[in-house]
């Protein structure tokens, strides 16, 4: 059992990496295997709508996407949590989402050239569990975490919430401070608490 985290932060070591690694670290307490993901330190560039990858399966920009969609394959959780931005999500972490969902998509059904419906048989995703974490100074998580959850629920995974929804408040002036976001922080114990529970429930049932 695995469970990946996306920061989604352009800045190495800041409030959203906190929040990350501190939900990975809970999931870890459950004994599930976790591995953080630093955008910031990968090169992921925006889908250029080629179009590319409904042919070929796959997507054909020679980056760093290719070695995360295989770690998100082989896991069987995903974390993306990004910083409020304008009250949305970063641009690293959008450019993955495009290009993670839309050659994902692709892998194994044909794109119809009518708007006829067609037997949907799923995506590299589907039945991994996923969570949103958003994290902002003061104002734009709840817009940033919709942009999450539809992402994930368009890709056909399994969103698990908690006691409230997964954000911290904290970076006023730069600062990096979320450890001091003490409710925060609870609710996102008590989503490593589901995310690792559903994990291992449907494990157990496979
Ligand atoms: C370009 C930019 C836009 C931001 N937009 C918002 C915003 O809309 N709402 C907000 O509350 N904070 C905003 N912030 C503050 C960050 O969300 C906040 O400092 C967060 O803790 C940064 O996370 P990080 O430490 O992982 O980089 C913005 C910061 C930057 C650099």
């Amino acid at each position: 059992m695995k469970v990946v985290g996306i920061c989604g932060s352009p800045r190495r070591g800041g409030n959203t990496e906190y929040a990350t690694q501190y939900t990975l670290d809970r999931i870890g307490e459950k004994g599930i295997e976790t591995e953080l993901i630093r955008l910031c330190e990968k090169n992921v560039h925006y889908c250029t709508a080629c179009y590319n990858c409904v042919q070929q399966k796959r997507c054909t920009i020679n980056d760093d996407l290719e070695e995360i969609f295989l770690k998100i394959e082989a896991a069987d959780g995903l974390i993306m949590a990004s910083p409020v931005y304008h009250a949305s999500v970063t641009p690293l972490i959008k450019s993955l989402m495009d290009r993670l969902g839309f050659s994902g998509r692709w892998r194994d059904n044909p794109m119809q050239a009518t708007d006829t419906a067609y037997k949907f048989k799923g995506t590299p995703f589907s039945g991994k569990v996923g969570a949103p974490i958003t994290v902002a100074r003061r104002a734009g998580t709840t817009s940033a975490f919709s942009d999450l959850l539809l992402w994930y629920t368009v890709n056909d995974f399994i969103v698990v919430g908690s006691s409230y929804w997964s954000m911290l408040l904290a970076g006023k002036g730069g600062a990096i401070n979320a450890a001091e976001d003490a409710e925060g922080l609870a609710n996102l114990d008590h989503l490593a608490e589901n995310m690792a529970n559903l994990i291992i429930k449907l494990t157990k049932a496979k």
